[in-house]
């Protein structure tokens, strides 16, 4: 029992990140359950897929008689909750993988958890913690003016992901409150760093960048989100996980607002100094205005000063070092690339900006 957790979409892209960061710095045992959705890649994993604390079990969180098998076996101490449907443009074109993974499955995983937990002995159930990994979407869009979210903004989600989210996040919290299962629920900005699948607004502006193609900025580029460093979200995560108060939810952000245009022109500001033989260059030439996200939300800004006051996280990284580290991993990475960039990629691609 003693620090062994189970992450949930481990092999996607801030659980991968989680589970390598864990691997280095905590001593307990990381079992790692995904299904391998496109969003999902092994190859994110390889420097740990031998360590003996590591391992690795193929299946969806919706199978409730193998996540309860996995838990009899393992007896793990935590459940660390990533696996979602990710991506706000894909819930548009179609909602129902979102509704399935996020609201069913962590509806069928605290229900396999909530029996799990009820028999174990007193002590073990007082140190359980189910960590529920969530967004800032769920809070709704703020105007230039709005206070930022704070963790008692009435949640107002827009998208169907952050309905799904929005719903998954009640569900967690009313096992805590009818069960008295100790959960933690975090609301995260958007993150950015190495592994992020490039349907993503960063890693798709440095691959196109790269290669020559438009960079499409969709509608006048002034939507404004909160950008954190992902590996400073992971760190807040095992922060949450050892000294969080059961039943509270933490918001973490990077302090780091800033509309999508200029996050664009930072990355091409960066790959005219790192890539200058692309083939086209200054690479800000390839910025395109596109048609809008439909209900695209204008502003997301969170106020993260629970989690600073109350458990002494604050991010590490500044937006200056974390972008250039992010666009120095892509250029490294041509090989991990290629890989994410094949066959259904070049579908969704070909789909959504047609
Ligand atoms: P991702 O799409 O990169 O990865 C999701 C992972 O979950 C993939 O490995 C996929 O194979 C797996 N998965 C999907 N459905 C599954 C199922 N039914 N059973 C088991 N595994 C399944 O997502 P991400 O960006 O790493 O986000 C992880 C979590 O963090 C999500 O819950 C997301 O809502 C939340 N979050 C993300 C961000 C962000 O900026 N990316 C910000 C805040 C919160
Ligand atoms: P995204 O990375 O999809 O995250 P989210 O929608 O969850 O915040 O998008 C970040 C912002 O970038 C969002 O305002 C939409 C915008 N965006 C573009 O302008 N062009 C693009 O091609 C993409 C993918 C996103």
């Amino acid at each position: 029992m003693k620090n062994r957790v189970i992450v949930t979409g481990g092999a996607g892209f801030i659980g991968s990140n989680f589970i390598l960061q864990w691997i280095a710095q905590e001593p307990g045992i990381v079992i790692n359950l995904d299904k391998l959705t496109y969003a999902g890649n092994l190859r994110n994993l390889e420097q740990v897929s031998g360590h003996q604390h590591y391992s690795f079990v193929h299946g969806d969180i919706c199978d409730r008689e193998l996540v309860s098998d996995l838990l009899e076996r393992n007896q793990p101490r935590a459940i660390v909750h990533f696996a979602a449907e990710s991506h706000v443009d894909r819930s548009i074109h179609g909602p129902d993988d979102f509704v399935r993974t996020n609201v069913q499955g962590t509806f069928s995983l605290l229900e396999a958890v909530r029996a799990y937990w009820s028999a174990l002995n007193e002590s073990e159930r007082a140190d359980f913690r189910f960590l529920h990994v969530s967004t800032d979407e769920v809070y709704g869009s703020l105007g230039p003016g709005d206070a930022p979210f704070s963790e008692s903004t009435p949640y107002s989600p827009n998208s169907p992901y952050s309905a799904s989210k929005a719903a998954s996040d009640h569900l967690v919290r009313a096992y805590h409150h009818t069960y008295g299962l100790p959960t933690l629920t975090t609301n995260c900005s958007n993150n950015y760093g190495p592994f992020q699948f490039p349907e993503k607004l960063i890693p798709l502006m440095i691959l196109n960048a790269r290669k020559g193609k438009p960079l499409p900025v969709y509608g006048d580029g002034q939507n404004v989100r909160d950008w954190l460093y992902v590996l400073d979200h992971c760190e807040a995560i095992r922060i949450v996980l050892a000294k969080g108060v059961p039943g509270q939810n933490y918001n973490i952000g990077g302090w780091n607002e800033k509309p999508n245009i200029e996050i664009v022109q930072t990355i091409c500001a960066l790959l005219d100094e790192l890539s200058p033989k692309d083939p086209v260059v200054p690479h800000k030439d390839l910025i395109t205005y596109v048609k809008d996200r439909p209900g695209h939300d204008r502003r997301y800004s969170m106020d993260a000063r629970k989690i600073e006051r109350e458990l002494g996280w604050r991010p590490r990284e500044t937006f200056e070092t974390g972008i250039r580290k992010t666009v120095e991993w892509y250029l490294s990475n041509e090989a991990w690339i290629e890989e994410v960039t094949s066959g259904s990629y070049r579908q969704w691609i070909a789909k959504h900006y047609a």
